[in-house]
């Protein structure tokens, strides 16, 4: 979303999604109880955020609602994304994290599955690293676990997470030696009763990012506004056509890949233009929003928070929300599946 445009949805807090009726979970909520509202909260000065990190770590997690499988039944299959560039910093752990709590905050159970052993989409939002013991690397590892012995709830009622430990690398390096190694990730979100299963990568593209194309019927790559984030775009279009050669999904083809601007600064005029036209020929398969450089987005960070619930006012709050729409549009175009008529005919600018 560009400077000065107003969000499509208003933004009034309905943090319970709880009570939602199973029919309801393909069709978001109305305009009025979308995305948390616009608080008094504003920026605040470092030295208090410093305050606030211990509070942040001392702080229980609040209670979740009813488990994802009580309404499974009500659902098809959920639709897989995978966030991919094989470069660090653009914004695909931002993006995971922001675009599932927009689509949680509409009513969708959206799970987030952390492929990258940093294991930052947990602490971003606000997991405690020390509250889990198995995550990602047992499930990919020989003696596997299966999904539901991982997946944690987190603070955003109808959002939750497969967390990632440093030592899922390690785990990825013996995928090496494995049959069927790109094919692990795929039999382990089998039957997973959410809407929308949104995979963090690493950035490489090694095996853990094999599987999560693999598994997905929908990439989406950050790519922030400099030069090199452009540069393994070719790389990385020619690591979807290898693995959509070997994959199962009907859905995987070459029209749902979409490349996502971040970090866009208008100021800086000489690389968005250098940008925008080395992304010319990909410019059907770009997003429309453009994710704004934005200071609420690195603090809503630090904070543990999506960027809706640290500063709903916030240009950051705006461009993801818009992205939840423009995203919800296009898995309506693709898979048929209903969406509420506010999202289907809100402008995308
Ligand atoms: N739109 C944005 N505006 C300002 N900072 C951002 C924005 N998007 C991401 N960042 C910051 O950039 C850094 C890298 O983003 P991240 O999502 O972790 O990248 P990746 O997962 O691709 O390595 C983080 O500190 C994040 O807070
Ligand atoms: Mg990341």
């Amino acid at each position: 979303m560009l400077p000065g445009k107003d969000p499509p949805l208003t933004r009034q807090a309905s943090r319970d999604n709880a009570a939602r009726s199973p029919e309801s979970l393909h069709s978001p909520a109305p305009r009025d109880a979308a995305i948390p509202s616009a608080s008094t909260k504003s920026l605040r000065p470092r030295e208090k955020l410093w305050d606030r990190w211990d509070k942040l770590h001392s702080r229980s997690r609040p209670p979740h609602s009813a488990e994802p499988g009580e309404q499974s039944a009500a659902r098809g299959a959920p639709f897989i994304v995978s966030i991919i560039n094989q470069k660090g910093g653009t914004g695909k752990t931002t993006t995971t994290i922001n675009l599932s709590a927009a689509l949680a905050y509409l009513g969708y159970r959206v799970l987030m599955v952390d492929l990258d052993p940093q294991g930052h989409t947990g602490i971003g939002i606000g997991v405690d690293p020390d509250s889990f013991i198995e995550s990602m690397a047992e499930v990919m590892s020989i003696h596997r676990k299966s999904m539901s012995d991982i997946i944690l709830p987190t603070y955003v009622s109808g959002l939750w997470l497969a967390p990632a430990r440093i030592h899922l690398a390690h785990v990825a390096e013996q995928l090496y030696s494995r049959v069927f190694r790109e094919a692990i990730l795929h039999q382990a979100l089998q039957s997973l009763p959410y809407d929308f299963i949104f995979i963090d990568c690493p950035p490489s593209l090694g095996v853990l990012t094999i599987n999560a194309l693999y598994a997905s019927g929908f990439i989406i790559t950050p790519c922030q506004m400099s030069r090199y984030s452009l540069e393994g775009l070719a790389d990385l279009l020619l690591s979807v056509e290898m693995v959509k050669s070997l994959a199962p999904q009907e859905l995987f083809k070459r029209n749902i890949f979409r490349i996502l601007l971040t970090m866009f600064d208008k100021r800086n005029k000489v690389t968005n233009e250098y940008v925008l036209e080395e992304i010319r020929p990909y410019r059907d398969l770009t997003f429309k929003t453009i994710i704004l450089r934005n200071e609420a987005i690195n603090q809503a960070q630090i904070e543990q928070r999506a960027v809706f619930d640290f500063d709903p006012a916030s240009t950051g709050a705006a461009d993801y929300q818009q992205l939840a729409v423009e995203f919800l549009q296009l898995y309506h175009r693709l898979t048929g599946v209903p969406v509420a008529d506010t999202v289907l005919q809100a402008p995308i600018v």
